[in-house]
């Protein structure tokens, strides 16, 4: 399609480009911008139209653009270009990712370098490495609130030690993830000091009011994010004697993206971390990023409007490069992160899917998976070239972030639910063997998050204490369970460093005043290399959770039904305690793998007769593909031991 004002448009920036941009060969910048220009100029326009500098802002938004382009390295230039022809590339079942703090698991940057052998070990070839940009010693949100964007901060050490350390990663064909926290900025960035010491363009970078009529408005509306610890949705800064919208901690200021200039800042951000080696960008909190009164000032439709900017725009310099949308928002609500369409309307490539996180612990707590079949029934088809990252725990809290109705059609009351599970996690319930803690406590509304170590909400924590081997034995299983179903559910496992060598609750944080009052910080350990010298002690915990890890992950990238393109089917068991699903091979007929977890903690029997004809599917000889063995069974009824799963084919050799 030919669309002439565009086009003109295009034209005409092209024409007042800075001359050192315009000299130089930009072949593949030009035909890129070409593809994409009809959707950027729509998207800008649709978002800052009205404004008199409409056609300046545009420009600078291609300089920018082109500016990192230019910077950009041979190597990545090409790394682009192979991924573009390979543009499924993601979308394999051979990435396993691990997120993991730079200084927790290896005191800098540096040295992570000499601890990527572990990682390999384990056949992570995904890092996420937790921000590292420059933030306040003392209010840092863990690395969220960023007072410089370029620079990395001295805990972590510097950008010599990232370029090392990407070079690095790249040669093994590891992928480097890092964050960009677009929603906000410390209060302590220079663009925040510009805007206290007057500065108008700085201003307009944050939502300030002189009175309170405004956030008053907004609150009437806007939930609380951090009601304990950060209550409200606005900060009165003394210094300016003016009001702040903080939607997070007070000292994160929330940017204000209807100002173009917040944008092509971001852009530019973005495409600066592009450029130093990553090959996926976190894109953190984007609910939030646009803010209207009268709505929840979550995911509103121009905050996906700009997120499909930001991605039409990183396509025309580091189309390699991909997007992670942290969005841990209702599960229908999720899915719009990935966008409305995979061409034309694009946002990120990859989300959480903080449903599914959900449902595998209230189906660990409950033994029943009725929940967590009704809510993936419940869950829209994702778009075509997006996936999820499917995870267990990572450096947040666990939000029980199911539908009400969801909870309602696998028959329990809603609020007694969520407090149960609440109960389990803390412990707090009869026989529950979980030691989490909880987070975000709300007094208006009795809501609750959870914190703590996966192997310590697990029971692992409390059998130890115990020292009774049955119980541990439990806990790894379940450890082990429900990694089976992050590694088989479609989409990328993202593993939390610590959790491999069954990790508990760090108390450590309650000793420092700036950590206390947040107990993320439980599961935001030091990474223990004596405990984790262990994984070689054969019988001992640490083995016993690594090596099933480490042969779960092997598998995993052998079967490629598990890789991601909407090839799964939920199947209906009959058994209240089973999860059970059907990977098809997207590439090859009769490669189909039936995914079958047992959470309850006595042996299950699933009846092959009730899954009905699955094509292809023989139930005769089955065989499973992580032990090797082939399951036993009793007439037509499979059985499976408590918590534990299989991923059964019906070829002997696979
Ligand atoms: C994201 C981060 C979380 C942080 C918040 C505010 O949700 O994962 O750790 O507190 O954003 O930046």
């Amino acid at each position: 399609m030919y669309e002439q004002v565009s086009h003109s448009l295009l034209n005409r920036i092209l024409d007042e480009l800075k001359p050192d941009i315009r000299k130089r060969d930009l072949r593949h910048f030009y035909t890129r911008l070409g593809a994409n220009f009809y959707a950027i100029h729509s998207l800008f326009f649709h978002l800052y139209g009205q404004r008199d500098d409409f056609e300046q802002q545009m420009v600078r938004l291609v300089e920018v653009m082109a500016s990192r382009y230019i910077e950009r390295h041979k190597d990545l230039k090409k790394l682009d270009v192979l991924r573009e022809k390979d543009h499924n590339w993601f979308l394999s079942q051979e990435w396993v990712g691990m997120a993991l703090y730079a200084d927790g698991f290896a005191g800098n940057l540096e040295n992570m370098c000499s601890h990527i052998g572990y990682l390999q070990e384990l056949g992570v070839n995904m890092v996420h490495i937790m921000p590292i940009q420059e933030c306040p010693k003392a209010a840092s949100d863990g690395g969220y609130a960023v007072s410089n964007f370029r620079e990395i901060d001295e805990r972590f050490g510097t950008l010599d030690d990232l370029r090392a350390l990407a070079k690095n990663m790249r040669k093994r064909n590891m992928l480097l993830t890092l964050d960009v926290v677009v929603n906000h900025t410390s209060d302590e960035h220079e663009w925040a000091e510009r805007a206290r010491a007057g500065d108008e363009k700085y201003s307009q970078y944050y939502y300030i009011f002189e009175d309170r009529n405004i956030p008053d408005m907004f609150e009437e509306t806007m939930p609380e994010i951090l009601p304990e610890t950060a209550p409200g949705n606005f900060t009165f800064d003394e210094r300016m004697q003016k009001w702040v919208m903080t939607v997070f901690n007070d000292y994160q200021w929330d940017l204000n993206y209807s100002n173009p200039a917040v944008f092509i800042e971001m852009l530019d951000i973005i495409l600066y971390w592009a450029n130093k080696g990553a090959d996926i960008v976190r894109l953190d909190a984007v609910a939030f990023l646009w803010k209207k009164i009268g709505t929840t000032c979550q995911n509103e439709r121009e905050a996906h409007l700009i997120l499909q900017l930001m991605k039409d725009c990183s396509q025309v310099t580091a189309p390699g490069v991909l997007f992670i949308a942290e969005a841990i928002v209702a599960p229908v609500e999720i899915i719009k992160y990935f966008g409305e369409d995979a061409v034309i309307a694009k946002e990120c490539e990859i989300a959480y899917n903080a449903t599914f996180m959900a449902l595998l612990w209230e189906t660990v707590a409950t033994k029943n998976a009725n929940l967590l079949n009704q809510g993936i029934q419940s869950l829209p088809d994702k778009l075509d070239r997006a996936t999820w990252l499917n995870y267990i725990r990572c450096h947040d809290d666990i939000g029980l972030g199911f539908d009400d109705s969801d909870i309602a059609r696998a028959g329990y009351n809603p609020l007694a639910h969520r407090k149960f599970l609440v109960d389990w996690f803390t412990g707090a319930y009869k026989d529950s063997p979980a030691r989490g803690v909880i987070f975000g406590h709300n007094s208006k509304t009795g809501d609750a998050r959870i914190s703590g170590s996966l192997a310590s909400l697990a029971g692992l924590q409390s059998a130890l204490e115990s020292g009774d081997e049955s119980a541990i034995q439990q806990s790894i299983d379940i450890i082990l369970l429900v990694h089976g179903m992050i590694m088989s559910f479609g989409g990328i496992p993202l593993l939390y460093y610590g959790d491999e060598i069954g990790t508990l609750n760090d108390l450590s944080f309650l000793e420092d005043e700036h950590k206390a009052k947040d107990t993320r910080w439980i599961h935001r350990p030091r990474l223990d290399w004596e405990k984790a010298g262990q994984r070689h002690t054969h019988g001992s915990v640490e083995q016993r959770i690594f090596s099933g890890l480490q042969k779960m992950i092997a598998v995993r990238k052998s079967i490629a039904a598990f890789s991601d393109y909407n090839n799964r089917e939920l199947l209906e068991s009959g058994n209240p305690h089973l999860f059970v699903f059907m990977r098809t091979s997207p590439f090859m007929q009769n490669e189909n793998v039936l995914v079958v977890g047992n959470f309850d903690n006595a042996p299950q029997s699933l009846s092959l007769s009730d899954l009905g004809n699955r094509g292809q599917f023989g139930f005769g000889q089955l065989q499973d593909l992580y032990s090797g063995e082939s399951p036993k069974s009793f007439n037509d009824q499979l059985v499976i031991p408590p918590f534990s799963f299989y991923w059964l084919t019906d070829r002997r050799t696979f």
